[in-house]
């Protein structure tokens, strides 16, 4: 097993005394075995971002534990995370803003490989951006362009080429295909299904949508309000749902 997250919780404390109190994560627990596409489905505002910072310890929870290979990432210190940032790579919605806007596509590629000093000289360093840029869908000419000139499709085909060149072993997925239009989203999602089969990939993938989760992932937990109210293999979640929230979800989706 290669994610297990343990009775975790997250509290977020507004208002002028810190005295308003949102239980954004309330006690939740799942695992994620190597290899596999696991789904958090759920409405907007029932948690799913918060686990996905937590799990990528951009966040301390309020109680719980993240295991990866049974070590407990929350625990971690700045320069252990620097090392495991390279096996945990995160996809995020808006790939725009994670971009340096005045350096080029091959700067974005080649910053986390000279990061973690992954090529030998420049030579091996641009054989690996020009390999992942063109494994992704994209061209070695766009190499020369900045990220505003792509297009939402190619930006975030951009974002899984970045997370590529540091060769992960876990990727997290949060909406990365929701600002796409239908036939980009489909594009991207089959690329990210391409990448876990190839590289052997495990991934943690956020949706709202019941459509993506039931094309790409293996099992699928159901969040509402902090909780996980359902879980299971996406196929039997999908074909006999348990809880009327998730039957509500369903059915809501139908008339989309
Ligand atoms: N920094 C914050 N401070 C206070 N409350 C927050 C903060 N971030 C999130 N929340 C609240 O925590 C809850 C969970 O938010 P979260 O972003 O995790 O939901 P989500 O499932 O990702 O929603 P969406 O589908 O809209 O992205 C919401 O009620 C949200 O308003
Ligand atoms: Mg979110």
């Amino acid at each position: 097993m290669q994610l297990q997250v343990k009775g975790l919780s997250k509290k977020y404390y507004s208002g002028f005394l810190g005295n308003n109190v949102t239980d954004a994560v309330d006690d939740v627990s799942f695992e994620i075995k190597e290899g596999e596409i696991f789904g958090l489905v759920g409405g907007s505002g029932s948690g799913k971002t918060t686990v996905s910072k937590i799990v990528m310890g951009l966040l301390k929870p309020s109680a719980g534990g993240v295991f990866y290979n049974n070590r407990d990432l929350t625990k971690i210190n700045n320069r252990q995370w620097y090392l495991l940032r390279k096996e945990i790579q995160m996809v995020f919605q808006h790939p725009q803003m994670t971009f340096n806007p005045r350096r080029n596509i091959y700067f974005a590629c080649a910053e986390p490989i000279r990061l973690y000093k992954l090529a030998k000289n420049k030579t091996e360093e641009k054989a690996m951006v020009e390999h992942l840029i063109e494994r992704v869908g994209l061209t070695k000419d766009q190499l020369k362009k900045y990220p505003h000139e792509l297009s939402g499709g190619q930006a975030q085909r951009l974002s899984i080429t970045r997370a590529l060149c540091l060769q992960p072993k876990f990727i997290i997925c949060d909406e990365p295909t929701s600002m796409l239009d239908v036939s980009v989203q489909a594009q991207i999602l089959q690329l990210l299904k391409e990448i876990h089969d190839e590289f052997n990939i495990t991934m943690l993938y956020i949706s709202h949508d019941l459509e993506v989760i039931q094309s790409i992932c293996d099992r699928v937990a159901v969040m509402k309000n902090g909780k996980i109210v359902e879980i299971g293999k996406t196929e039997e979640i999908f074909k006999n749902p348990q809880h009327h929230y998730t039957k509500q979800l369903l059915e809501s989706a139908l008339y989309i």
